[in-house]
């Protein structure tokens, strides 16, 4: 279909629900303690083929991801999106796998993928359909999670397409993606109608359940599955989607282009509060080696993807990427930054630049972006206009750090930069400067 993407992530996995079920509350603890933690790192079929899929595919990605260090690297999910089963509807009760697509079946392919030391990814819909038509979950949550279960699914990614009227919420949350919105991203009644009144509690509305549902249903099987919520950041799913997944879209889906970058960008720019441990905004996947982005604007789209601790599922033909792009994907500094087991916050804007801070625009989003880690505060600065600019950050305006000397690392090239009072450096158009500022420097 055409849009729904990929990420899932999720906290609740399986085993959130196991908690659920016994402690009544929601479901978060994995049963091994770490995964959903921090952001997923792997591969989806969806931006690189779309519908056009079969097993051959997933296990060229896998063997790739491995001979190509990405493995190494972090990324572990080789992801089934949309298309696998059979079309017409589900056999005796169940979603088929089209066999002539995967002719080992799903448990089949994830046998494969699993000898390889990866892990396997499937897709469904909380719907009556998935959004490219097939037979998909609602109402079929046990029936589904246990199949899953079965075939030793890993991870599932769950869209929110074909929502029978039954289903529909009481009320429309503010998505600025989708209606006029005001100053700093926010709705009103006028610009949105059926705007939901203030304090609304969203996790009773029905997008809440039909996502909720598929979170005890995997609750209830013996095999971990990790959740992830395809839902396009609607129905404030930033105030529920912690006790109901490990990740959930905070927008519709990325295309590879620039402006869908800064759109998206713009759009989690508001909406950072909602990510730390066990939970992560998707900012959608990858499209490194994708369509018209230059060498600037796929580092950029990287890099900031990364520091707001976005799930990073790669989406292209990996026999295609470019080594550069591969070192690129695997840059040890914010791949740390994102996996960080003792620091779980994104890095956040400190200074919009071309406009004022916190300015919702799409075209000029927040350039200036820190947060810290184990490594230090990493710094990032967009250049959001179409020519070079010589952009400086100073340390004295990041949040943690003081004016003064610190030793500074270049993300891009590894190269120390020694003991620096702030960081200037020309940003060609697009492209973004990301330094690590570690430790106060004694001699100064
Ligand atoms: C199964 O996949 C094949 C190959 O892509 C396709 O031609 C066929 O229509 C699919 N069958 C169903 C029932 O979806
Ligand atoms: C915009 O939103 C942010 C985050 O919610 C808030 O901190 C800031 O004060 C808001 N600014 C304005 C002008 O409303
Ligand atoms: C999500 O919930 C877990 C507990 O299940 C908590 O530890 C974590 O801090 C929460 N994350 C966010 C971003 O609220
Ligand atoms: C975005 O910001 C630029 C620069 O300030 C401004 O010219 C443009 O009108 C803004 N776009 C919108 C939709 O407000
Ligand atoms: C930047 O370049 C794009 C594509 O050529 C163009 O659409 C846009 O108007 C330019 N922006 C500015 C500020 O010149």
């Amino acid at each position: 279909m055409g849009s729904r993407s990929i990420n899932s992530g999720g906290k609740s996995s399986v085993w959130a629900g196991l908690a659920l079920l016994v402690s009544g509350a929601r479901a978060i603890a994995m049963p091994d303690g770490h995964t959903g933690k921090v952001p997923s790192l792997g591969w989806n079929s969806w931006n690189a083929y779309h519908c056009d899929i079969d097993e051959s595919k997933f296990l060229s990605a896998a063997e790739l991801i491995v001979s190509s260090g990405l493995l190494d690297a972090g990324y572990e999910y080789v992801n089934i999106d949309d298309c696998w089963s059979m079309k017409d509807g589900r056999v005796d009760g169940h979603i088929a796998p089209n066999t002539t697509r995967f002719p080992d079946g799903i448990d089949g392919l994830a046998q494969k993928v699993h000898a390889l030391g990866l892990k396997l990814g499937i897709y469904s819909t909380a719907g009556t359909d998935t959004c490219a038509g097939y037979p998909a979950s609602l109402g079929y949550e046990d029936v589904d999670a246990a199949d899953f279960a079965n075939w030793g699914v890993d991870y599932l990614k769950y869209d929110n397409c074909n929502v029978p009227s039954d289903w529909q919420d009481e009320y429309v949350a503010c998505i600025p993606d989708a209606s006029t919105s005001g100053p700093n991203g926010t709705c009103t009644s006028a610009n949105t109608p059926n705007l939901a009144p203030p304090g609304y509690d969203w996790s009773t509305s029905k997008s809440a359940q039909r996502f909720g549902a598929m979170r005890d249903a995997l609750a209830k099987q013996s095999h971990e599955i990790v959740l992830s919520l395809c839902i396009w950041g609607t129905a404030d799913v930033f105030s529920w989607g912690n006790s109901t997944g490990i990740n959930w879209r905070m927008s519709g889906d990325i295309s590879p282009d620039w402006d869908s970058v800064t759109h998206i960008l713009n759009l989690n720019s508001f909406k950072m509060n909602s990510i730390g441990f066990w939970g992560h905004n998707d900012a959608d996947m990858l499209e490194v080696g994708n369509g018209d982005l230059t060498v600037a604007e796929t580092r950029t789209h990287f890099a900031l993807w990364a520091a707001m601790k976005s799930p990073l599922l790669i989406g292209t033909d990996l026999s295609q990427l470019s080594q550069d792009n591969i070192n690129l994907l695997k840059n040890k500094h914010l791949l740390a930054f994102n996996q960080d087991k003792v620091y779980g916050r994104p890095a956040t804007p400190y200074k919009w630049g071309i406009n004022p801070d916190w300015t919702y625009n799409s075209t000029y989003p927040a350039e200036f972006w820190a947060g810290p880690s184990t490594k230090g505060h990493l710094v990032l600065m967009v250049n959001t206009l179409n020519n070079t600019v010589t952009k400086e950050a100073k340390w004295h305006e990041i949040p943690g750090l003081s004016a003064g000397h610190y030793e500074v690392r270049d993300v891009w090239s590894d190269k120390n930069l020694g003991c620096l009072s702030s960081y200037k450096a020309a940003v060609a158009a697009h492209d973004t400067a990301v330094i690590l500022v570690g430790k106060k420097c004694r001699k100064w």
